[in-house]
This record gives C-alpha cells, sequence and structure tokens, in this order.
C-alpha cells in the first residue's frame, strides 16, 4: 500500500476487472492510449486472475480515492532494469468523474517516490501523445522533462500523431 495525499495505491484484486473492462471500452479514457483489439469482459477476468504478481520488473496498483475508498485508476512502473535503474511509467483513471482534482498529480508522486525510494530507481520515463494537455500538464507538473519526439507513431480515427517522450530523475521529483 502506497500512500498519496489524495490517493492510496493496492494491488489489484480479481473483482476489479468490471472496472477495469469498463474503463478499456469508455472512447473518453481511451482517446489517448492504445485501445488493443478489444477484449471480453470474461478474458479481462482471467487476464487479471492469471497476472503474475508484482516485481520489480512489473509493478501494477490501482488507484483509490482516499476520500471513498473506490478505485479510479491504475498506474504502472514496467521494465524496470537492475542495471540500469530505468522504467517506465503508465497512468490512468477511468472514472471520469474524479478528473481535474489532482488525483493523477498526486499517484504520480507516490509512484515515482515509491519507484525512487523502494525500487531505488535512477531514472523515469514515459511517453505521452503531444495532443494530451491534461496529462503532459500533470507530467511536467511532477517535474518530468520533455526528451524528445517521436514524430506520427500514434493513430487515432485515421490521423497520426506525435508523442513526446519524458523523462525524471528523483532529484526533479515535486
Ligand atoms: C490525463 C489524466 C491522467 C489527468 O488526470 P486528473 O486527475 O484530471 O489530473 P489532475 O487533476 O491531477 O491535473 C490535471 C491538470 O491538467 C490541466 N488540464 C486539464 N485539461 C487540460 C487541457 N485540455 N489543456 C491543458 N491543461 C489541462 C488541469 O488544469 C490540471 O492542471 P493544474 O493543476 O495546473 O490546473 C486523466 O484525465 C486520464 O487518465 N485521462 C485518460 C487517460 C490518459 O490520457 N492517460 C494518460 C496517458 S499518457
Amino acid at each position: 500500500m502506497v500512500l498519496g495525499e489524495l490517493v492510496r495505491l493496492r494491488p489489484l484484486e480479481p473483482d476489479d476487472a468490471e472496472a477495469l473492462w469498463r474503463w478499456n471500452h469508455d472512447p473518453d479514457v481511451m482517446r489517448w492510449m492504445s485501445d488493443g483489439y478489444g477484449q471480453s469482459l470474461s478474458d479481462a477476468r482471467k487476464q487479471l486472475a492469471e497476472r503474475p504478481r508484482n516485481a520489480y520488473g512489473d509493478v501494477l496498483y490501482g488507484v483509490e480515492a482516499r476520500a471513498d475508498g473506490r478505485l479510479v485508476g491504475l498506474v504502472r512502473l514496467r521494465d524496470a532494469e537492475p542495471e540500469t535503474g530505468c522504467a517506465e511509467l503508465d497512468l490512468y483513471l477511468g472514472e471520469k468523474d474524479v478528473w481535474g482534482r489532482g488525483y493523477a498529480t498526486d499517484a504520480m508522486r507516490a509512484m515515482c517516490r515509491y519507484g525512487f525510494e523502494k525500487m531505488r530507481l535512477h531514472k523515469i520515463t514515459l511517453t505521452v501523445v503531444t495532443e494530451n494537455h491534461a496529462a503532459y500538464r500533470v507530467y511536467r507538473k511532477v517535474g518530468f522533462v520533455e526528451e524528445g519526439r517521436l514524430r506520427k507513431v500514434f493513430r487515432r480515427d485515421g490521423e497520426w500523431y506525435d508523442m513526446f517522450t519524458m523523462g525524471l530523475f528523483a532529484d526533479e521529483l515535486r
């Protein structure tokens, strides 16, 4: 359990599959994220039940609102390499009614602190579609620095979009 000011990060339970499945079929939530090929609810349940337990190379936490204990999103530190101490971060909040309350910023801070302190990471990186202004704002607020631009790598509704690569060192976390 990882505590932020507004959210709590906790491992997922089998009963969380329905929320994840609902979020993954919401076009507003998935607007700037890879949406795969569609998944049935029973496949989502099976995938979550069979997911290996959290470990250094893949830490997935549910983001729970401390106010009411509701699961509102996911945050994940993946592909951590012991040789370099570099890992990649993914974040999304699937419950749209909590957007704009500072939850994503708080979840990012808590997960990055966890990565640097508990996992002793050297650097955390992420990618974000350049048009995803809310996410970009969250990452900048937390201290991530833009490091590069991947041209036309994300496709949505027949259009190609660029992505920023961003990175954060421990002493840059705000
Ligand atoms: C993007 C997302 C993570 C933001 O979560 P959130 O809890 O609403 O974020 P916060 O409330 O912590 O902060 C949002 C910030 O973005 C700003 N913002 C919101 N919409 C914006 C827009 N269209 N343009 C610019 N800034 C915007 C807010 O004003 C706020 O900044 P501020 O605190 O300086 O005012 C959430 O909406 C989400 O998960 N969306 C769908 C999935 C997704 O895009 N994930 C990221 C993939 S890289």
